[in-house]
């Protein structure tokens, strides 16, 4: 029998991050959001995985997006932004979705203010990437890559 078509990757980025490029390029580099995304596409193209590529700014939209992607998608990458260390409503989607899912940041969150230290949406991750830039996203699709992989050995 032939194989089902794997789902696509959810990539959703939160707040300010369309900023990306302007926003201060010391902590965030020079790439924008568009240049994060056309990488991630390329990565993803090249481990036979498809991706979904979202920004929004509002925390009910990506909560939203978070919900649609428990049938849609067969993980999820997130960058939350600032709702990282905010949004309990975030953490109750990413866990009710019952996906795999790696959380990135460009910047290393540890390395900056005490706020930025914590995380609500860690708690939902499998894994955690930050402090490398735009590579986080391709090291990202790599480790979803290897958790796909394991769960379909696992039902095989
Ligand atoms: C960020 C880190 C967050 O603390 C911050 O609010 C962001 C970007 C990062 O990618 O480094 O908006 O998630």
């Amino acid at each position: 029998m032939s194989q089902p078509v794997q789902k696509p990757i959810l990539i959703v980025n939160g707040p300010n991050l369309n900023m990306l490029g302007t926003r201060e390029p010391s902590v965030y580099g020079r790439d924008t959001l568009d240049d994060i995304r056309k990488l991630a596409l390329a990565k993803a193209k090249s481990l036979g995985l498809g991706v979904d590529f979202r920004q929004s700014n509002s925390e009910g939209e990506l909560v939203g997006w978070v919900q649609d992607a428990r049938t849609t998608a067969a993980g999820i990458i997130v960058n939350a932004g600032a709702y990282t260390h905010t949004s309990i409503a975030l953490l109750d989607a990413l866990q009710a979705a019952e996906l795999p899912v790696i959380e990135v940041h460009l910047s290393n969150i540890f390395r900056r203010e005490d706020f930025r230290h914590h995380s609500y949406v860690s708690l939902a991750a499998t894994g955690v990437i930050c402090g490398l830039g735009a590579k986080g996203y391709e090291l990202a699709l790599e480790g979803m890559a290897a958790i796909l992989e394991t769960k379909s050995r696992g039902r095989a």
